[in-house]
């Protein structure tokens, strides 16, 4: 009999965040400036429908329904229990997209947002909502995904207390460790205030460095500071903004349409001193070709903050945005940088994965080893799938035989065999392979394991690997998970089978 546990992110503040649609229903109205009821199901594109909020969906959007058909309607920045006209923007298959005309009744449990950028920025769209009901809107998505996709039944999350409370992180912002700022050619601005602009269109003065408009890959909001990220990093993105725009260093900014420009993205991590325990930064300059002695002037102006011990130069030429370079260069300072959790150190690089909330890592991590229920005879082996740089397997190693990792990245093994070598952990092995190409072949190359721990990235895991748990039959497998959608789906999957042909189930 395997037991399986799963854990979803949820621990985490609900910036930057996903949500996907619940599937409770509350009514609305027509009034009397909104189109009339449309005789088809589907709404019209331009047509307004009066609309109330009542939860948080995909990428926090929120949920509404039209009144007389249930014909699901999403809209950003619609916050639960809020009264609103929208239009029709984008219809997608069975929902459409509005866009917010007006609020007519404000929405429940709403704050003030912090962050002078939050009304328009990408990167929170709930700051406006306290946290209490932003913690209360993911328990309701993962409760329904795990009834209507997970095929659960409520009464079973309930007699078994399947679904615990969830975990709340002890602060709500300057908890992420790594944040990414992009360079582009032009300011984004919001259309309310397109006409405060005194920006001149024809000087660099519009250049901008910042994050991207919500949906748009090629429109970046300029931002100063960021409440998300740590204080030091603040001055380092500060310092950069400060000079970057001055013609005379030469910098361009890349622009996504022409390919043309230097400078992609600005990625700040901070990690922390494992001796003094003070924050440690790295700067990472991503640009679209190797000119070092043209980022000289920037190298300088950021290494001059003591927090600052790396500054890397990921050179990525290709089209595609992503900040991961084919080479990588270190301009001033160390390669990587540390952090502890659960009393490890680990060596964070550039471009291997970390989880992003340090703080509520550690509270993962602890989660992670009570649900696993190692006996801590040194007995047990443990897979860890998905490992990273290793972090969960190299927790666990303390109290079990051996633990196995797998990981496709490269970088990750090589972090993780080097945090098993500067942790003093000997029983551990990684390997470097793509865990959705799995063969026959899997698992012939290490014992049959006692607990396997699953931490897959958004989309979930591939169907091979969840036929090769079923048929392992491990006594216990933990499911740690960023995406509630796909993991309800997963564990649809190892808890009631697999229908390999016409409702037959593995
Ligand atoms: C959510 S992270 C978890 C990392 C690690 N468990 C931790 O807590 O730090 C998911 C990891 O899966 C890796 N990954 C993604 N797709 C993969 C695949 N097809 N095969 C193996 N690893 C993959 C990513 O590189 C990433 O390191």
């Amino acid at each position: 009999m395997t037991s399986i546990s799963y854990l979803t992110n949820t621990l985490l503040p609900l910036h930057i965040r996903r949500f996907r649609p619940s599937l409770s229903t509350l009514s609305c109205s027509l009034a009397s400036d909104v189109d009339p009821t449309p005789n088809s199901y589907f709404p019209k594109r331009g047509q307004t429908l009066e609309l109330v909020c009542e939860s948080l969906a995909f990428k926090g959007k929120g949920l509404c329904k039209v009144t007389q058909t249930g014909f699901v309607v999403l809209c950003d920045r619609a916050l639960p229990g809020e009264h609103f006209i929208g239009r029709v923007t984008r219809k997608k298959g069975n929902y459409a997209e509005v866009t917010k005309v007006k609020t007519i009744t404000p929405p429940r449990d709403i704050v003030d947002a912090p962050c002078v950028y939050a009304p328009y920025c990408g990167g929170c769209k709930t700051q406006n909502l306290s946290y209490e009901a932003q913690l209360r809107a993911k328990e309701e998505q993962v409760r329904d995904l795990l009834i209507h996709v997970g095929k659960f039944s409520l009464q079973h999350l309930q007699l078994h207390a399947v679904l615990k409370p969830i975990v709340p992180c002890r602060i709500q912002f300057h908890y992420r460790n790594k944040m990414e700022f992009s360079f582009g050619p032009q300011r984004w601005l919001p259309k309310e205030s397109l006409q405060d602009r005194i920006v001149d269109d024809d000087t660099n003065e519009n250049y901008a460095l910042g994050l991207h408009a919500p949906g748009f890959f090629d429109k970046i909001l300029n931002v100063d500071n960021c409440l998300l990220q740590s204080h030091p990093a603040n001055k380092v993105l500060a310092a950069v903004q400060e000079c970057w725009r001055d013609p005379q260093l030469g910098f361009s900014p890349y622009n996504v349409h022409s390919h043309k420009g230097f400078l992609k993205h600005l990625m700040l991590r901070t990690g922390r001193d494992v001796t003094t325990d003070q924050p440690e930064v790295m700067v990472n300059f991503v640009t679209s070709s190797y000119k070092p002695e043209l980022l000289k002037f920037l190298v300088d102006k950021v290494s001059v903050f003591p927090e600052v011990v790396s500054v890397i130069n990921n050179v990525n030429t290709s089209v595609g945005n992503t900040s991961v370079g084919e080479e990588e260069y270190t301009l001033y300072g160390k390669s990587s940088i540390t952090e502890t959790l659960r009393g490890l150190t680990f060596q964070i690089s550039a471009n291997s994965f970390f989880q992003t909330n340090t703080y509520q890592a550690e509270v993962l991590y602890k989660l992670i080893e009570d649900c696993a229920g190692v006996k801590g005879d040194d007995s047990e082996i443990v897979l860890d799938l998905f490992c990273g740089t290793g972090t969960i397997g190299l927790t666990l190693a303390r109290s079990v035989r051996h633990v196995y990792g797998y990981e496709v990245v490269p970088q990750a093994i090589t972090d993780a065999r080097l945090n098993a070598k500067i942790n003093g952990i000997q029983n551990a092995t990684f390997v470097q392979g793509d865990l959705n190409k799995i063969d026959e072949n899997f698992g012939k190359n290490f014992p049959k394991p006692d607990i396997v721990i699953s931490d897959p990235n958004r989309p979930g895991m591939h169907i091979k690997l969840i036929k090769f748990l079923l048929n392992l039959r491990a006594p216990r497998i933990v499911y740690v998970s960023c995406n509630p959608a796909t993991c309800a789906r997963d564990l649809d999957y190892l808890c009631h089978g697999v229908v390999l042909c016409r409702k037959k189930r593995i």
